[in-house]
């Protein structure tokens, strides 16, 4: 459900014209700082969590400048840094913090599947990453203390990069634009722009952070799975083929015809289209979003239903629907659904949501299409049923 964005006297569809993929904005008082109550110490405590990706970057004092340390981390680690001069970045709060998957919402003027995550970064007096450049879109919203932003909208150069080190550190950069953020301000980047974020003073900064897939990504991707499916099983075939003008020349024919496959002209858009959405939606860590051992029946989440349970979407379930003719696809956590295009509102209810308020939807609770397909998503470990109350 789209929250109110925090974009100030910009309407969601002004930023989306003039600004996302364009140029950056700085918003004073985008959200209430208030809202955010992450200390330093509860930040540190998921950075001791084994399955919780961290870093800790230390500019001076490390065994070099711009030392990268990741995580877990011993919560020992944190007595014997220095006092300035180092961040920790914790990835991914959102799924381990509700509160701050909350605020996600509030970014639902971009669609669910370009967003990634909100990664969470503490710094201690004069701590900054170094100036660099992310290949995302990124709010950076203040959530404590104070610092200093300086960005450079102009190309990098291939080579203005520190060479030897783990981390994308720029060697020349000079501010173009400079502001000091408060607490609840934000500054949104398009990606491509170099940034550099200087703490004064301990402070706390939010990314909501996009995914944006490297074409790489998407080719290998596909690639993978086309190879593993039975239609890799076709060859080049050439009937009807002309006398060659000699038997070294590739012809242009030929050329056609193997690009023709190359740019999977022969694969249905709806093949493609189902291959995406379960792309798009696999899980980032993928064994957060497993299957039940013992799959429930129908019958059983029917019961289970009425009592009332609480169920909540596993925080690494991305959902995504589409719609094409008479068909209505639910993508969830790399899953295809295939349903009756009836069940659109329950499906937007489902995504839409993160928490299951079942005594709003009463009306759908006899329906079987209905039962099913929250059976089918219990049973993929998609929807769980909040068993500590
Ligand atoms: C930070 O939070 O320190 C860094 C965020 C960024 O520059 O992308
Ligand atoms: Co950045």
């Amino acid at each position: 459900m789209a929250a109110r964005a925090p974009l100030g006297q910009l309407s969601p569809a002004g930023f989306l014209q003039d600004y996302w993929q364009q140029q950056p904005l700085l918003i004073r008082q985008a959200l209430d700082p208030t809202t955010f109550s992450l200390s330093p110490d509860e930040l540190a405590g998921l950075a001791c969590e084994t399955d919780i990706e961290s870093r800790l970057i230390l500019e001076k004092d490390g065994p070099q400048p711009w030392y990268l340390e990741n995580g877990p981390f011993d919560a020992e680690r944190f007595a014997s840094l220095p006092d300035s001069h180092w961040t920790l970045l914790v990835q991914d709060v959102d799924k381990y913090i509700p509160q701050i998957a909350e605020l996600l919402h509030q970014f639902r003027f971009i669609p669910d599947w370009r967003i990634d995550d909100v990664m969470i970064s503490y710094a201690t007096n004069h701590g900054s990453v170094g100036p660099h450049v992310d290949n995302y879109d990124v709010f950076l919203l203040q959530t404590h203390g104070r610092r200093r932003w300086r960005i450079n909208t102009q190309p990098v150069a291939d080579d203005n990069f520190i060479p030897d080190i783990a981390l994308h550190i720029l060697k020349q950069f000079d501010g173009e634009q400079e502001w000091l953020l408060e607490p609840g301000d934000m500054l949104y980047l398009p990606p491509g722009v170099a940034h550099h974020g200087i703490a004064e003073g301990e402070c706390m900064t939010m990314s909501v952070g996009f995914r944006a897939p490297s074409y790489a990504q998407l080719i290998g991707s596909y690639a993978d799975d086309y190879v593993e499916s039975q239609q890799s099983h076709r060859f080049y075939t050439d009937p009807g083929r002309d006398l060659p003008d000699h038997p070294a020349h590739l012809d242009s024919r030929s050329l056609a015809e193997l690009r023709a496959i190359l740019r999977l002209e022969s694969i249905p858009d709806t093949r493609l289209n189902e291959w995406l959405g379960c792309f798009l939606t696999e899980a980032k860590q993928h064994d957060a979003v497993l299957p039940l051992e013992t799959p429930l029946s129908p019958d059983t989440i029917k019961q289970t239903l009425s009592q009332q349970p609480v169920l909540v979407r596993n925080p690494w379930a991305r959902l995504i629907y589409t719609q094409q003719e008479n068909q209505l696809n639910l993508f969830a956590a790399g899953h295809l659904l295939r349903l009756d295009p009836t069940l659109l509102d329950p499906v937007r209810w489902i995504c839409d949501h993160d928490v299951y308020a079942l005594d709003n939807v009463t009306q759908w609770q006899q329906d079987t299409a209905f039962i099913q397909l929250l059976t089918d998503l219990i049973n993929a470990g998609v929807i769980l049923i909040d068993e500590t109350d």
